[in-house]
């Protein structure tokens, strides 16, 4: 059962008329990086609540939440609709397992996402914990249009300061003004994905974080079964951990 806490909105950031990102300020319980929650609004006679992955580190005391405007959507498109100062409700108590502390040991760590499934990646990289643990660190967002690419800001800043990470943007409804074009799938079957990052082939020692469209979290994980990568389970360590967004 969700422990609801009020919540505070202290800015609204709109990237692009479909994106945007939530700063709430709420007393919730301490949560991993990588995990998500719940927000829920008054909708009618109903409160409506749906999942969203922390964007911001665990140590940081405001929440952030990256959202889309899901056309038709009933929740995302009230939580478009919130100004400074609004309220809405957050369930105090996290969830998930898409967290570091489920990773095993590898040499490289890969996090492939679409769309607003960056989010619990930006988390994990905020807080920083994943540089001694991984030779190399790859983060892979695929989106439709290069405005779909977000949080640049904070993802360069991390370019700069750590040499093993890699960000790769795959655009695949326009040509791509950096990174690849096409689908994660497609740049992973062609091998671009690993030429970019200047490897042969994919590293055997590899963990492959895999959040967003569930479509695509199927494909890439039966792409890489075929590799010869396993799902990973805690009674049975593997190469792959995944998380679904609908
Ligand atoms: C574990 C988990 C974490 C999630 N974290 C986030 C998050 O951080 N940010 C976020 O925007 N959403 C996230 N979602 C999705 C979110 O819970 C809602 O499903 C979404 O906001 C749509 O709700 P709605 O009521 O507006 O639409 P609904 O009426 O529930 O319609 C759902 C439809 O919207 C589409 N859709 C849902 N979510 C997305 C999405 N993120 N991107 C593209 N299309 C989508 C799908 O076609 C889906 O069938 C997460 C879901 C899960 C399960
Ligand atoms: N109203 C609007 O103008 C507007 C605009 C944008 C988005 N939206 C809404 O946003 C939602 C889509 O959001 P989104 O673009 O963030 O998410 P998305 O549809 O999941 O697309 C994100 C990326 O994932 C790719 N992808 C989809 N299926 C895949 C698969 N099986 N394997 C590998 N990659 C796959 C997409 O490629 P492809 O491009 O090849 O599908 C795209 O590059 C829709 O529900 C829509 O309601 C609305």
């Amino acid at each position: 059962m969700p422990q609801w806490v009020t919540g505070k909105v202290l800015d609204v950031n709109w990237w692009t008329p479909s994106l945007f990102s939530l700063r709430v300020c709420a007393d919730v319980q301490p949560f991993k990086a990588g995990q998500f929650t719940k927000l829920a609004m008054q909708i009618g006679d109903k409160r409506v609540a749906r999942a969203y992955s922390f964007v911001n580190s665990p140590q940081d005391p405001v929440l952030e939440f990256y959202l889309i405007e899901v056309a038709d959507g009933s929740l995302s498109r009230k939580l478009s609709e919130l100004k400074v100062d609004d309220e809405i409700y957050v369930d105090a108590q996290a969830n998930g397992f898409l967290t570091l502390e489920e990773v095993p040991d590898a040499d490289v760590l890969w996090m492939l996402s679409t769309g607003t499934a960056i989010g619990p990646f930006l988390s994990i990289i905020a807080q920083g914990k994943l540089w001694e643990r991984f030779k190399r660190v790859i983060l892979v967002h695929g989106v439709r249009h290069n405005d779909d690419l977000t949080y640049q800001t904070q993802i360069m800043a991390t370019q700069r300061l750590f040499k093993q990470f890699t960000y790769i943007p795959v655009v695949s409804r326009e040509a791509p003004q950096s990174g690849l074009a096409g689908r994660i799938t497609e740049v992973l079957k062609s091998g671009d994905l690993s030429a970019y990052c200047g490897l042969h082939e994919l590293p055997k020692s590899s963990h492959f974080m895999i959040c967003g469209n569930p479509q695509m979290v199927k494909d890439t994980t039966e792409l890489l079964i075929d590799r010869g990568f396993k799902r990973h389970r805690r009674a049975e360590p593997g190469h792959i951990s995944v998380e679904q967004y609908w």
